[in-house]
């Protein structure tokens, strides 16, 4: 298996940056490259921010700080990423652009090299026709901060071979991450669901049954978030969930955006959080089985498409997302006739078929 110690970033903004701080601190040399040249020495200089606080906090000693940032460099040419063992792209959210990259990588790196995609929203197997010797191409699509974010989604294109694969993980293991397999399909294995629960809490306001205050609220006891979803997406932005939601699309009209989801995400607005009272027992039950019926509706299917594994959602759900009740756990803990209860409204309401991952509940996750 390939052993990875030099790896390329081609695109160094917040993604490529936090990769690169990542890589750097774990002993790997990496090459920095963006289409703008002060964007990566901007990035050299905000890892280097980031370990002088590690070290401030007693994370780090002085001396692995300093030899943290020796390891990066800013390069000017994509050629100049040819001894790399991997490059990962993180340029920007753009089929074309990304393509247009992938067919110039292929003629200037080795046919061994390995190269993955950051990509939230675009096919892996899509890109993949842009690459020379596809079998070496993936996505390792980081969550951030990918500075401290333990997750990194490994995802298999038709085209990956399992050694990429093996060695991909062994790589994620390697420099601190906690890798999840998952196939290439919408909103791999964490946002599949994420985007159902965070837009199940916008259907509430768009059918006036709760406000965001209390939605927030009610979703640590529904799911065990650490911040509910409003505050969630005030920080991640709407309007990027909005893009990432819409990505979902070909899944079905139980993915479609809600409406107060497109009229804040379009108008790049944050939601307005206000305070809360005290939350009548009936629109705290309903505000609950609402937020669980969004998770479990999207974690079934998935299931049932071979996605991810239980684990490997529980996995994501916990340490991506702070979800301290995540759903595969959650399932088995309420049991089959419960869960069947949970979803039954949505299935009739978006003409779904029962998922058939919903008999295995009580033992998903054992
Ligand atoms: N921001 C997130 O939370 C997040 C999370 C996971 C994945 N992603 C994905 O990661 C990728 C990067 O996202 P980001 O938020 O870091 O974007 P960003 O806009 O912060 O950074 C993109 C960088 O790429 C550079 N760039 C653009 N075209 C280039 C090219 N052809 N060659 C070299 N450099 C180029 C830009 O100058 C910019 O510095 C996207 O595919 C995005 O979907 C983002």
């Amino acid at each position: 298996m390939r052993e990875i110690g030099t790896v390329g970033i081609v695109g160094t903004g917040t993604m490529g940056t936090g990769i690169a701080t990542n890589l750097a601190q774990h002993g790997i040399a990496v090459r920095l490259f963006d289409a703008r040249p002060e964007q990566a020495r901007a990035a050299v200089a905000q890892a280097q921010a980031f370990y002088a606080k590690a070290v401030e906090r007693g994370r780090l000693t002085a001396q692995a700080a300093e030899t943290a940032a020796t390891r990066l460099a800013v390069v000017g040419s994509l050629a100049e990423l040819a001894p790399c063992d991997l490059v990962i792209e993180a340029i920007f959210e753009d089929f074309t652009l990304k393509a247009q990259l992938f067919e110039e990588l292929s003629r200037l790196l080795p046919g061994d090299t390995l190269i993955a995609t950051n990509t939230s929203c675009l096919r892996v197997s899509a890109l993949a026709q842009h690459v020379a010797k596809p079998e070496r191409f993936l996505g390792l699509h980081y969550f951030s901060p990918a500075q401290i974010n333990p997750i990194v989604e490994v995802v298999k294109g038709e085209a990956t071979s399992p050694e990429t694969m093996a060695a991909a993980l062994a790589f994620c293991r390697a420099t601190g991450k906690k890798p999840i397999t998952c196939k290439d399909s919408y909103g791999f294995a964490i946002n599949r669901f994420f985007c159902p629960y965070t837009n199940e809490a916008c259907r509430l306001l768009d059918e006036g049954l709760a406000t965001t205050a209390e939605v927030d609220v009610v979703a640590s006891e529904a799911v065990g978030a650490a911040a509910g979803p409003f505050r969630v997406q005030n920080l991640i932005k709407p309007r990027i969930n909005l893009h990432a939601i819409r990505n979902l699309a070909p899944l079905g009209p139980f993915y479609a955006p809600a409406k107060t989801l497109i009229e804040v995400g379009e108008a790049d607005r944050s939601f307005e959080i206000g305070e809360v009272g005290e939350i009548p027992a009936e629109r705290r039950a309903l505000i609950c089985d609402r937020l669980r019926m969004g998770v479990f509706v999207a974690v079934l299917q998935e299931l049932d498409e071979e996605v991810a594994t239980p684990a490997d959602i529980d996995l994501g759900a916990r340490e991506a997302l702070r979800f301290s009740k995540p759903p595969c756990a959650l399932m088995d803990e309420l049991g089959k006739a419960e869960v069947a209860r949970i979803i039954r409204p949505a299935l009739t309401r978006y003409g779904l078929p029962e998922p058939a991952s919903l008999a295995r509940v009580g033992r998903l996750s054992r």
